[in-house]
């Protein structure tokens, strides 16, 4: 696995993921794509989130992401919480980092992006997913054994698989239950895409192919068997997908930013949205 470019997450409204995505987290909305009210893709570093106009969906664990400046985010977060008062909308900062709700609910852990970082820090670092008692070790073996991932699965119950770009995609037992699957989906490029695909085919687990460059499935099961472990909508990309070299647009947020959230948050009569 090389990068995880995207995390496709169904809202319920576009002028609250405005508010949320772009005036707080930092996003500045893709110009070139889905520009209408219908779907937004918004930027984050060289990582996108993708936002369609279908409802909620929650990713069942954390998203890791980095930032240029906590007290910042936190300042943004100030600033739109207003705005989101009556949604799921939180954020609790501490010594390390930031936990913020987005306003259906998605949990985000925001922590300062190390200063040898590409970009000007922000970025998805990891995401972080709770999965059934029992499951990750199998799950390790589904991305050594199918995706040829370089997997890291040290300590019982946690497997984690390391992206070549430094990200990674964790599993973590949880005796917490999971929540029935609602359909998000994750982005990701791999380096040995035919192969990769031709052993997802042979285990009957490909649910679409899109093209030359792109595949999905849903499933994780034991290698070799059918027993499922987990689900999760993998959007699988070849790195000779032309996206993966596309450059994002990426506003500044030097703190210049500030000074129109607080415009709007103190109730001005023009909207961003
Ligand atoms: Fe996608």
């Amino acid at each position: 696995v090389v990068r995880v470019e995207h995390v496709n997450l169904g809202v319920a409204r576009q002028d609250e993921a405005t508010l949320f995505y772009v005036l707080g987290l930092g996003c500045t909305r893709d110009p070139d794509f889905f520009v209408g009210p219908g779907n937004a893709w918004m930027n984050f570093g060289r990582h996108q989130f993708h936002l369609p106009t279908i409802g909620a969906q929650v990713l069942r664990g954390t998203i890791g992401i980095s930032v240029p400046s906590l007290p910042r985010l936190v300042a943004r977060l100030e600033a739109v919480g207003p705005r989101l008062a009556g949604t799921k909308f939180a954020f609790a900062a501490d010594a390390d980092g930031v936990d913020i709700r987005c306003p259906w609910g998605n949990r985000f852990r925001a922590t300062q992006a190390p200063s040898d970082q590409a970009g000007d820090g922000r970025s998805i670092r990891y995401l972080r997913f709770d999965v059934p008692t029992g499951s990750a070790s199998g799950i390790a073996r589904f991305y050594r054994d199918l995706l040829a991932a370089e997997v890291r699965s040290d300590e019982a119950g946690h497997a984690e698989v390391v992206c070549a770009e430094g990200q990674q995609l964790v599993f973590q037992e949880s005796s917490a239950g999971t929540d029935a699957y609602d359909g998000h989906h994750i982005a990701i490029y791999v380096a040995d895409f035919d192969a990769v695909r031709q052993r997802l085919t042979d285990e009957g687990l490909v649910t679409s192919v899109e093209g030359a460059h792109q595949f999905r499935f849903v499933t994780i099961v034991e290698p070799g068997s059918a027993k499922v472990l987990y689900e999760l909508e993998h959007e699988v990309r070849s790195c000779d997908h032309p996206a993966f070299t596309r450059t994002l647009a990426n506003r500044p947020i030097d703190g210049s930013e500030l000074g129109m959230v607080d415009v709007i948050a103190k109730g001005a009569t023009f909207s961003l949205v």
